[in-house]
């Protein structure tokens, strides 16, 4: 298990040089800005390096930082985040049974705004509607952020639209520009699953005290390892893409665009995030056939309202389905 930790002198190195890109800094750069003494920079680029950081040193031009390893711990997602509060408390686990678990109990304990868990593995991983998440380890990204939005609870569920636009347009970003949302939240790729989102609140009458957000995103999943019953149904980024993606930026990607969407949604309310909604919508336009706790319709997915429930055009006139499961029945 890892802990937070407050940042150290070498992860702080590895900022600055993950804050260069490309470019070579000089050590003496490093050490003036850092506070640090020459032998002190050398002494974390190596211990960085035994880490699996490749960071190339050449005489006069400095430390380059040409590859970061494939975790999604701490030191790895830390200098690559551009948030002002989203994994700024960062939890980071080998393994926990549900990340989404292990941040309700950090928010029913009073924990702020912007935390989150971040797991490689999850041993209960909890999808939608009761289903199972397959949440191998090494591969993919879970992770859970507590939000404590200003609202009423009844806007609660925009959240949840709000976040499918951020996960999608990271995935268009990594890549795999065939993203598209499915209604309410998940992130299909040819008609196969990448990415879904699991929202779980408490509220009072009139206030939201916590939203739990939780995404899983198959990054780097295998054909070969996608479990048989979701085959053909399931998918991940790198086989859309036909090459990997590294877990740790497209993480920080993530969370930088949530945020960036929480915020826009924080002062604009939902038009901004609805339009885009629509526009990234895999759903609008087809034919239908929804699974709702009140039994089955089917018609075309017109529309979605105001507060983000679909709107269906069935036999019997449009009707308003704010939870349940959509299968397109027909390819595009
Ligand atoms: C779905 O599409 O059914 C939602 C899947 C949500 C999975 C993520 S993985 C991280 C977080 N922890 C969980 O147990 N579930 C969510």
């Amino acid at each position: 298990m890892v802990e937070a930790v407050r940042p150290g002198s070498e992860e702080l190195v590895l900022a600055f040089l993950a804050e260069a890109g490309d470019e070579f800094v000089s050590g003496e750069v490093i050490s003036d800005k850092l506070g640090l003494s020459r032998a002190a920079v050398w002494k974390h680029v190596n211990a960085l390096r035994a880490q699996g950081y490749r960071i190339d040193a050449a005489p006069a031009r400095g430390y380059r930082l040409v590859e970061i390893p494939d975790r999604l711990g701490e030191l790895e997602l830390r200098p690559l985040l551009n948030t002002h509060d989203l994994g700024q408390t960062l939890h980071s686990y080998e393994e926990v049974g549900s990340t989404n678990d292990v941040a309700k109990a950090l928010a029913e304990e009073g924990c702020p705004h912007g935390e989150v868990v971040v797991a490689e593995a999850q041993t209960a991983g909890r999808g939608r509607r009761g289903r199972t998440w397959v949440s191998p380890p090494g591969r993919n990204l879970y992770f859970s952020a507590v939000l404590r939005p200003e609202m009423l609870p009844t806007r609660a569920a925009e959240l949840t639209l709000v976040a499918s636009v951020a996960l999608c347009s990271s995935v268009r970003q990594a890549g795999v520009a065939a993203a598209a949302i499915k209604w309410p939240n998940d992130i299909l790729v040819h008609g196969r699953k990448v990415a879904g989102i699991l929202t779980e609140m408490a509220a009072d009458p009139d206030r939201v005290q916590w939203v739990v957000l939780g995404a899983g995103v198959n990054v780097n999943l295998r054909e070969e390892e996608i479990p048989a019953e979701l085959r053909g149904i399931a998918s991940s980024l790198a086989i859309e893409r036909g090459a990997p993606v590294p877990r740790a930026l497209f993480a920080a990607a993530v969370l930088t665009n949530l945020e960036e969407w929480l915020d826009r949604h924080a002062a604009d309310g939902f038009g901004p995030a609805r339009d885009a909604w629509r526009a990234m919508s895999d759903t609008l336009r087809r034919d239908v056939r929804v699974r709702t706790g009140d039994g089955d319709l089917e018609g075309v997915a017109e529309d979605i309202d105001e507060t983000g429930a679909l709107l269906v055009r069935t036999r019997a006139g449009l009707e308003r389905v704010v939870a349940g499961d959509v299968e397109l029945l027909r390819p595009r």
